[in-house]
C-alpha cells in the first residue's frame, strides 16, 4: 500500500545484540530458542506469525513482546494489497487485531499496555480522518516510535541504577551483582533494563562481577544472558538457580538486580520463577534487592501482586531439555507445576529502577508508586 517507507529502528545502532529486525514493511524475530548455538532470524508477516512467536518464546521478555506485538500488525497493514473500507473499518480490524496478540502471553503488562495505547491512536485517528490509509499510517508510526522509545528509556534506565548504585551501596569502589533470567537487548528493544543497569555499571568501570543465574527451567540465564554478556565481554560468572544463596552467604554480591514484568501499585513485583527465592535470600543476607523496569511494567490498576494472572506453561519445559524441545530426562508420569512467574512482595524490593528515576520507599515502610508515576511526566527523580 502507499504509505511513507524508510524507517529503520532498533539496537542497531548499539552494537549489541538485536532480538527485533524491524524496516517499515519488514519485521524480521531472532529465534531465541535456538540461541547460544544458532542465529536465526524469522519473518513475521502479519499479527498470527507475531502471536505464534511470543507464545512460542521466539521472542520473550516483556518490552521485547510488546514491541514484536505491534510491529507484527504494522507490517501485516503495510503490505495490505487491498483494503475496502472507512478508517472506522480500519480502526475496528486493528483494535480487533491488537486483542488477539494480548492474549499471546498473559503477565507481563507492556504488552496491553501497549495495545491500549495504540488503540487510542488509531481511534483518534479514524475520527480525525475518513481515509483508511490515515488510520494504518498512524498506527505503524505509533509501533515504531514505542520501538524507537524502548532503547531511550533502557538506557535512562541503565545510567539512573548505575549512579544510584554507586551512592547508595556499600562497597561501592566496584560492585558484584546477581542477576536472573534474561533482561538485556534480547529481552527488549535493545540495551536492557536489570542488564542494562550492569552494563552502565561496567561502562563506568564500577562492575567487579556479574553473576547470572542459569534461570530454570527455560535457561534464559545460561543460553541468553550469558551470551550476552560474553558478547559484550563483560566478567562474568554464571551460577545454578540453586547455587545463589551460597553466593550470598560467601560475600560475594554487593547487589541483586531483576526486571520485571508487572509491577502492582504497592510494588509487588511478578518476574521469571525463582526471582522471590532470591530475595528472601538477598533480604536474609542484608544485600540489597532491585527491580529494574520501564514505566510501561508498572500496573496501577492492580492494588497488589494477589492480582496479577501468573502463566503456566507447558510441563515438557521440565520434561524435555531445550525449553520442551529436546529430550526427554525427567520420569515419564511424572505430573508437573511450571509458573513462568512468582511475584516477590514489595517489603523486599529496596528500589525500583525506572527511566525516570528510582523510586524508593524514602524512610517509609511502603513505595509511592502512583505519586512517582504522576509526576514523571513532568520531571525526573535521582
Ligand atoms: O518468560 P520470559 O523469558 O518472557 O520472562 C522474562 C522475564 O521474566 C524478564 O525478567 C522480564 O520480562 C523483564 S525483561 C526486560
Amino acid at each position: 500500500m502507499a504509505l511513507q517507507t524508510d524507517f529503520i529502528a532498533g539496537a542497531e545502532a548499539e552494537n549489541t545484540l538485536q532480538s527485533i529486525c524491524y524496516k517499515r514493511g519488514s519485521l524480521q524475530l531472532l529465534d531465541q530458542r535456538k540461541l547460544p548455538l544458532e542465529i536465526t532470524y524469522l519473518d513475521i508477516r502479519d499479527a498470527s506469525d507475531g502471536w505464534v512467536a511470543i507464545r512460542d518464546m521466539v521472542v520473550r521478555g516483556a518490552p521485547a513482546i510488546a514491541i514484536a506485538a505491534a510491529l507484527s500488525l504494522a507490517v501485516e497493514v503495510f503490505n495490505f494489497e487491498t483494503f475496502s473500507g472507512t478508517s472506522e473499518d480500519a480502526a475496528s480490524f486493528l483494535v480487533k487485531k491488537l486483542e488477539y496478540l494480548v492474549s499471546s502471553r498473559p503477565t507481563a503488562v507492556n504488552l496491553s499496555d501497549a495495545a491500549t495505547k495504540l488503540k487510542q491512536v488509531v481511534m483518534q485517528a479514524a475520527d480525525t480522518s475518513s481515509k483508511h490509509e490515515d488510520v494504518f499510517q498512524a498506527y505503524i508510526q505509533a509501533a515504531e516510535i514505542m520501538l524507537k522509545d524502548d532503547v531511550t528509556s533502557n538506557k535512562a534506565i541503565g545510567s539512573y541504577g548505575a549512579n544510584f548504585l554507586r551512592d547508595h551501596v556499600k562497597h561501592s569502589q566496584q560492585l558484584s551483582i546477581l542477576t536472573h533470567c534474561n533482561t538485556g537487548s534480547l529481552a527488549t528493544a535493545g540495551y536492557g533494563t536489570a542488564l542494562g543497569v550492569i552494563r552502565a555499571v561496567h561502562a563506568e568501570g564500577a562492575l567487579k562481577r556479574a553473576y547470572c543465574t542459569e534461570t530454570r527451567p527455560f535457561n534464559q540465564g545460561s543460553r541468553l544472558t550469558a551470551f550476552e554478556l560474553v558478547h559484550d565481554n563483560i566478567p562474568a560468572t554464571l551460577i545454578a538457580d540453586s547455587a545463589a544463596a551460597a553466593l550470598m552467604k560467601n560475600g560475594r554480591v554487593d547487589a541483586v538486580i531483576v526486571g520485571a514484568d508487572r509491577v502492582a501499585a504497592n510494588g509487588d513485583t511478578a518476574n521469571k520463577i525463582g526471582t522471590y527465592s532470591l530475595a528472601l535470600c538477598a533480604n536474609h543476607h542484608q544485600i540489597p534487592f532491585y527491580v529494574a523496569a520501564p514505566l510501561t511494567s508498572i500496573d496501577l490498576s492492580l492494588s497488589s501482586g494477589e492480582e496479577i494472572i501468573i502463566e503456566e506453561r507447558s510441563a515438557k519445559e521440565l520434561l524435555n531439555t531445550h525449553g520442551g524441545l529436546g529430550e526427554q530426562i525427567a520420569a515419564s508420569g511424572i505430573s508437573v507445576w511450571n509458573p513462568a512467574f512468582d511475584v516477590t512482595p514489595a517489603n523486599l524490593i529496596a528500589g525500583i529502577i525506572t527511566e525516570k528515576g528510582v523510586i524508593t520507599k524514602m524512610g517509609k515502610d511502603a513505595f509511592d508508586i502512583k505519586n512517582f508515576v504522576q509526576n514523571a511526566t513532568q520531571q525526573t527523580f535521582v
